[in-house]
Formats: C-alpha cells, structure tokens, sequence
C-alpha cells in the first residue's frame, strides 16, 4: 500500500458494518451457530461477489447476515473492523448498522445494539479510535416498520447518533420515509439519507428538502443537475463517496470515468468511504489507491478528501479542528 495514503489520518463516514464481514468469519459464525449457508468453500463465496447492481448485492448481504446470531457475532464482526481502521490509519468512524435485517429474524435490537457498543467502547479505549452509530432503516420496507424501529431505538438513544436510510433505492423514494425523519428529528438524531446512488437526481432533492439530511450518503448522481451542484457547493451538504463499490454495483461503467474528482474540483464537500469493503473488494485505504491509481488523484486531492472526511463528521468543531 501507498506509504502516503497509509499514513494520512482519515476517518470513514459511510461503512456499514453488516458489510464488513469477510467470508472466513461468515462460515466460522455458520459453523458455530448452525446456520446453513449457500455455499461449500470460502472461493465460493467469493466467487459470487460478482455483482450487477445494488439488488443482486443487497440479496447476498442479507443472506450472509443471517450468521449474525449472537451478541458476541456483533461484537467479533465490529472489533475486526476496527482492527482494519487501527491498520488503516482511520481515527474516527461513523457506523451503520441495520436493526431490521436482524429483528426481522427474531434477533433482540439490544442483542444487536450491545456486541456493536461493546466494540466500539474497547476500540476507543484500547485503539483511540472514536465512533458514532448510526441507525439505518431499510427503504425497501414500510413506513410503518421504520416507526416502530425508531420507536424501538429510543431506549438505546445515548448510543446512537443519527438514522439513516439504505437498501433498494429506486421505488423507495425518500418521500416515503418523510414523516419518519422528521420524528427522528424531533429526538434529537441526526440525519442522512443513501440517495443517487442508482435513484436519479430527484432522490437527492428530496433526502435535502424533505428529510433535511446533514449529509447525502453516495449522491454520484448530483451532477445530472448543475443546480443541484451549486446549492450542494453553496451550502457545504457532504456526500460519502464510495468509489469502488460504486464500480462493483455498476453505478458507474469503471474507475476512470468516476466523478468525485470532477465534484472535488467543483467545490463539493466530497469524502471517501469504503461503504461494503467485504464485499467490494476493499477497505479505505484501497478506495483511496484506486482514486490515485485510475484519476491521477494528487497528494493534495488525497489530503483533501481526508480533511474532509473529518469536517463532514458528526465530531463538536472543537474536535475537527484537532484534524483539520
Ligand atoms: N446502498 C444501499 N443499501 C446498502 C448499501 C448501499 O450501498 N450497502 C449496504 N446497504
Ligand atoms: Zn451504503
């Protein structure tokens, strides 16, 4: 790995953690709590990390997350993360986590919300790396099914910092999700929203003028509208980037022709994540040596995009400034 890319702090905004399980954890978590997987050998699993768009990725993710069975699963998958940070350079960390792909399946929110805090407490104890959790709601289900999670959330609100809102974009409209946000508000949470990543620019226009999002998670597609860029320029609204699994779910045709770039240069509070680094085929560092390897990204565009990283973060500006 690049010596400079390596070595420049970073923190990741945009990482579910769901997404960071490796196939050799997956089939150890099968093994142990008796869950049948699809699949013989861990190149097998590989082997299906072929993708051809966000749903034909989501249902592999979903199914891989059934070996999520334990408190101490949630733990061991959120610690090995945060090893990769502590190697990675990362010192701040912005995690969601989808309480419905586990509560759909009989597991406890708090089973869920504990093995996750847990590591994240020994990360900043042991490792010095900060966090916040933020919750996601899957688009791709009801309204009603988000309140009642949110409602669920309540109780734990001292670990959780924010929602948000991923799975299946297109057809799920922010809209739908309208009301929802605005009680989340209410209480207190901040809030972000995945949008343009495969939705249209229109997604992106309602994440800001109906959820009021802090931030835009993905937002690739913000550059089908020059007023869209301007009013994102204007009012300094981040967008998590992820460049390679924006390649691995043919969001965009291949490295080159990626935009966060082009958005840099234009003004936009753009940062690198790696979103799914499990299953794209890279964790931080690697997305930020594809931007160096396929855009001719200089040091100073690198160092960029780290700085901004902590400016888009949840941290007090006391905190930033630290970074910055
Ligand atoms: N988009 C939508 N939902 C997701 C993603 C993503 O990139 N990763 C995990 N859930
Ligand atoms: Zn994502």
């Amino acid at each position: 790995m690049n010596n400079f890319i390596q070595n420049l702090p970073k923190a990741e905004l945009h990482l579910h953690i769901e997404g960071t399980l490796e196939p050799e954890l997956m089939f150890k978590l099968a093994h142990k709590n008796d869950v049948i997987l699809p699949y013989k050998t861990i190149q097998e699993v590989r082997d299906a990390y072929n993708f051809s768009s966000l749903q034909s990725f989501l249902d592999l993710y979903y199914a891989g997350a059934s070996v999520l069975i334990e408190e101490s699963d949630f733990f061991e998958l959120t610690w090995a993360y945060l090893q990769k940070c502590k190697e990675q350079t990362i010192l701040h960390v912005e995690i969601f986590f989808d309480p419905q792909t586990h509560t759909k399946r009989g597991i406890a929110f708090e089973t869920v919300l504990k093995g996750i805090v847990k590591a994240l407490q020994k990360g900043k104890k042991e490792l010095g790396i900060s966090s916040f959790l933020i919750m996601c709601f899957l688009r791709h289900l009801s309204e009603e099914e988000a309140f009642k999670t949110l409602q669920e959330s309540l109780a734990f609100k001292h670990h959780i910092i924010g929602v948000g809102l991923d799975s299946s974009e297109v057809g799920h409209p922010p809209s739908k999700f309208e009301r929802v946000f605005k009680m989340a508000r209410q209480e207190g949470y901040k809030v972000v929203a995945h949008a343009g990543e495969e939705g249209d620019n229109s997604y992106i226009w309602e994440a800001i003028k109906l959820l009021h999002v802090n931030r835009i998670d993905h937002g690739i597609r913000c550059d089908e509208d020059a007023t869209l860029v301007d009013f994102l320029v204007q009012k300094q609204i981040p967008l998590t980037v992820c460049p390679l699994s924006n390649v691995k779910l043919k969001a965009v045709l291949n490295m080159p022709k990626h935009n966060i770039l082009s958005l840099l240069k234009q003004g936009v509070l753009v940062t690198v994540n790696s979103d799914d680094p499990a299953y794209f085929g890279g964790y931080l560092n690697e997305n930020y040596a594809a931007l160096k390897e396929h855009l001719n990204a200089s040091k100073k565009e690198l160092t960029t995009l780290a700085k901004n990283s902590f400016q888009a973060s949840f941290l007090s500006e006391n905190e930033k400034q630290h970074y910055l």
